[in-house]
Parts: C-alpha cells; structure tokens; sequence
C-alpha cells in the first residue's frame, strides 16, 4: 500500500473493514426487510436524515446497525476524510491529468480563498460570474440584439457529454422557473438529424448560439458549430460580421475559440480543474443562467455550496452523499450486484438518469487503481432510470421479479409545480407502493388467501401462484424533497457528485480522468477518410470491414 497526499492507497479488498464486511455479509445474507421492519418499529427513525428541504430515507436497505458501523469503519479506514479535504483544498487528484478538482470552488458562495498554484482560483471565478452576469443582464435587458436589431428569442447551446448533459438536465428539470421570453435547445448528437431538427424552429435573426466545449476539439460539438455557423450565414446574407452578434463560446481553449472565428470577448472562461462532467456550475451553465435568469442559478450554486459544507463537514453517519456511496458499495461489491436505478417521481426530471449515467459510469468505470494496478473487484455500477410512473409500466416487472437485484433510488417533489385535480398524490401513491412492494412482496400464504378469495380451484392456485409471488426484499433509497427549485437541484445534484467522489476514494480510483473515451475517438478519427472514397477496405478486422465495405455499397451518393 502506497500513500499519496496523505491518504492511504490501500487495496480496497485488502482493509480490515473489508474483511469483516465479508463475514458480515456471510452472516446477514439471508436477512429479510421485511422482518427487520417487522421487529423495529423505530427503523425509519434510524436510517433517515433530514437536511434543510430533503429527506433522505434509506431505511429500506439491506443493512443493520451493525451494516452501517461496519461500512463508517471502512470510510474512516480508507481516509475518507483526508480525501475530501484533499479536494477541498485543491490537491492534484485528479493524478494522472496532473490537476485538482475544483468544481467545488465554482459555487463556493461562502468566497473562503481556495489557493491553487499559488493563487486564490476564486477570483478568477467571481470574475467569470460577473461577466455571466452582465452578459444575461444584456441579453435579458436587449442591451444586446442580434444583427437585424431584435430581441433573441432562442439559444441554442452546442456541446456534448458534460459540456451537454448537465445544462440541459438543469433547464429541463427547473422549466417553471424559467424566463418567459427565452427558449432553449441543446444540439449534442453529430447525427445532422438533431441540429437539423432543431434549426427547423430557429429563426437566426433571434438566435444565440453557444458553443459549449472544455476542450474546443470534441469532433461533434465542432461539427455541429460549424454547420450552425455556415446555416447562419446562408440565411443571413454571408455576412461575417455578423457572427460575433451571434455565437459565442464557452471553453478553456481560448486559441481554438479565435481559430474558429469567435471573439474571445465573446468567450467565457473556465478552467482545466474543472471536470466536464462537473462543469454546469461554470460558464458551461450559461445556457442555465439565460433560461432560468442569473438570480437562479446562483440559487443554484448556492444549494450545491450547502451540500459540500455537510459532505464536508457532517460526521459520515449523517452525511448523506456518504452513506449513499457506502450502502451503493455494500450491494456493488459484497452483495454483487451490477446495477442501480434512478427513478424520478417528477417529469421535469426526466434527464436526470442520463445525466447521472455520465457522472457515474465515466467518472468510476475504471479498472486501473491509483496504484496502476488491475482492480480485481467491482467498480462503477451501470446506472439507469427513467421517470416513474412510466418506468413502472415498462422494466419494474424485472426489478420486482427478475433474478437480479437491483437497488432502486426514488426522488420525488413533496410539492408539485403542476398539481392538476389530485393527479400529485396519484404520483406520490405510486413512489410510496413501489418502494413499500419491492420492500415487503408478497408471500405465497398472502397469495393463497388472495386467490381462493378469488375463487380459483387448487389446480389453478398450484399453476398460478409461483408466477405472482413476489419475493420482495429489495432495497431502495427514497429521497423526498419539499420542492424541486434551483436551490434544491444544486443539492440533489451535488448530493450524486459526492456520492460518486466517495465511491472513488473506496475504489483508490481516479474518478477524474476518462482514457476509456479515447479509444474509439483515434479509432473514428482514422475511418473517417476511408469512407471518402469507393475503395474496398482491407486494413481492419473482418467484421470491421465488412461494415464499412456493406455502408460504402449501399450508401446514396449524392
Ligand atoms: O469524450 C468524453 C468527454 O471528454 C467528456 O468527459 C466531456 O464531458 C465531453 O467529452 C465533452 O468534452 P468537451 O467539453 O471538451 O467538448
């Protein structure tokens, strides 16, 4: 075991805490939810926490007392702590791209320095704010038109993957909060048929288009600003001049801003500690603070800040991103399980699984610990959900009887922006009967009565009853939340980083760097000039060319 920054780089499976979470498993593998809440009326006093607006309910796990002291035990003996104030405190983390990680500093809206090389990033922050600030203020205002002198009607921003997901997570989640006279579209895929879609409801007089990219080479979002720019032009009379009323970027790289033709005056900075996956909270969130309004999003920044105080400074027994990230790692590496579900009881987060997919699996779907070593145990789940109630009707069949077990968190508004007739507390009903089903099932001697209640012979019962059996005993987090706003988001969201940062730190991996990208990135970066012409490709595997060569006979030449 190395020391890196103070923190131990033990193996994971090799800490005493592990071991004893391996007896322990062995010992309560058979436990069942039902009978704990059976004997424990006092249960959900003890595995909850409120914080400010949220309750966080992890009762419904499969964890005892003992469960839980046993996981604190592994945070303490892996340093957790250490850790965290390792990246509050702007050390190089993130090793192997040489950087710190400071998303924390980008809605540090208590203003403490944080010092990185020598100087306090938070100026540099506070500064970019300001021009976030006077930017929206002109727009909003019409102090800023587009060139035919009229108001913008529609941004359009042009990113991918963090520079994408967070941003319109955001817009999409926090649309009752939004300024009335603003629309915005996110254009992500280099599939033509999103940007052209999206251009078909554009009219470029009132169009601003942001050109969102930490590093300003990602192939699609180029791609795509170009093609936004060149359709500009066109409609707009060829006329270069007005492109700078018109585009601007969002990046670190400012040289590749000026070679693309926008104006750095037109360019807001962020910078290369911050994680593109953890960008939202920079000038990445322009998009953010034009639909929603500045005043918002620093709503926004300031929920994140009050969820990286108590990450940082609550015992981890009432931390919620921690215990989120232990009870995760309990299932992940002890129980073997694969996978965790995401469902959110409000359709303004619909694209908060997509989001989360990012966030998780490319910061801990790793296999090289900090050591470079081979991790020989489980790292990064695969995280999927969609909105409940409509994911109950399409894959809960397999979450409730499938031979997998998959934890499930369910997040729902107390309070709902949209309380048609008592369509709410139908909504509610649901969160509240999936996570009581999943938890109890349903036993055969419930079924009997059921079904001879309903008048079946034996025969029949003896045919029927296995398939409506329901095992129960599975687990979930519920988190309820008074109201989604944009100062509960900032929570939420800051709630899943941690969550994800903690997971890191136990797995002694580098949850900051993403080399998995890169790969099929070189890889299309070669192929794309073998499809300029009607040669026969030799130069890949069979498979390979095979499918470039089908493309190449097929495809209509235009
Ligand atoms: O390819 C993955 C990735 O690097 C993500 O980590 C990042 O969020 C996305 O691409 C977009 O990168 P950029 O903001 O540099 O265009």
């Amino acid at each position: 075991c190395k020391k890196s920054q103070g923190v131990i780089m033990k193996k994971f499976n090799k800490l005493e805490s592990y071991k004893k979470l391996k007896k322990h498993y062995s010992e309560i593998k058979n436990i069942n939810l039902r009978d704990l809440f059976k004997k424990d009326n006092k249960r959900f006093d003890k595995f909850h926490i409120n914080f400010e607006q949220i309750l966080f309910d992890y009762s419904k796990n499969l964890i005892t007392k003992k469960t839980l002291d046993l996981l604190l035990q592994l945070a303490d003996e892996i340093n957790l702590k250490t850790a965290i104030n390792n990246m509050f405190s702007a050390k190089e983390i993130n090793f192997t791209e040489k950087r710190a990680v400071l998303h924390i500093a980008l809605r540090n809206r208590s203003n403490y320095p944080i010092i990185y090389n020598g100087k306090n990033v938070m100026d540099d922050v506070n500064s970019v704010l300001d021009k976030i600030k006077n930017f929206v203020k002109q727009i909003h205002s019409g102090e800023k038109l587009g060139y035919s002198q009229k108001k913008f009607t529609d941004i359009i921003n042009i990113g991918i993957g963090g520079s994408d997901l967070g941003p319109m997570m955001v817009c999409s989640a926090l649309k009752p909060f939004a300024n009335k006279n603003l629309n915005v579209h996110f254009v992500s895929n280099v599939d033509g048929t999103h940007l052209a879609e999206t251009l078909k409801k554009i009219n470029p007089e009132t169009a601003l288009f942001i050109i969102s990219s930490k590093s300003f080479t990602t192939q699609e979002t180029l791609t795509n600003a170009i093609s936004a720019r060149k359709w500009f032009l066109e409609k707009t009379g060829n006329k270069q001049e007005h492109i700078s009323k018109h585009f601007i970027a969002i990046s670190t790289n400012s040289k590749a801003v000026k070679e693309f033709g926008i104006d750095t005056n037109n360019m807001f900075e962020f910078w290369d500690w911050v994680g593109g996956r953890f960008s939202l909270w920079s000038a990445i969130g322009m998009s953010i603070a034009l639909y929603l309004g500045f005043d918002n999003f620093i709503k926004l920044l300031e929920g994140a800040h009050s969820i990286d105080l108590h990450f940082k400074n609550q015992p981890f027994s009432q931390n919620i991103p921690v215990l989120m990230a232990l009870i995760s790692i309990w299932y992940l590496n002890f129980h073997g399980i694969k996978a965790q579900a995401v469902i959110p009881y409000d359709q303004y987060l619909e694209h908060f699984p997509a989001f989360l997919q990012q966030l998780e699996m490319e910061s801990n779907g790793k296999y090289i610990d900090k050591n470079s070593k081979e991790i020989n145990y489980q790292t990064g789940g695969i995280i999927w959900g969609e909105p409940g109630t409509n994911a109950q009707h399409s894959f809960f069949q397999l979450i409730h009887q499938g031979t997998q077990i998959i934890p499930v968190d369910f997040i729902a508004p107390v309070n709902s922006h949209n309380p048609i007739d008592n369509q709410h507390k139908i909504l509610l009903s649901n969160f509240f009967a999936q996570t009581e089903a999943l938890m109890k099932g349903k036993t055969e001697k419930e079924l009997l009565k059921e079904l001879k209640l309903q008048g079946l012979n034996d025969q029949e019962i003896k045919k029927l009853l296995p398939h409506k059996v329901f095992k129960g005993n599975r687990p979930t987090n519920s988190i309820l939340i008074d109201e989604i706003n944009p100062y509960t988001l900032g929570q939420l969201i800051a709630i899943y980083e941690h969550k994800v940062f903690t997971q890191g730190i136990i797995w002694n991996i580098n949850s900051f760097d993403q080399w998995g990208v890169e790969l099929g990135k070189q890889l299309a970066k070669k192929i794309l000039p073998e499809l300029d012409n009607n040669d026969i490709i030799k130069s890949h595997d069979c498979s390979t060319n095979g499918l470039i060569n089908h493309y190449k006979q097929k495809r209509k030449l235009i």
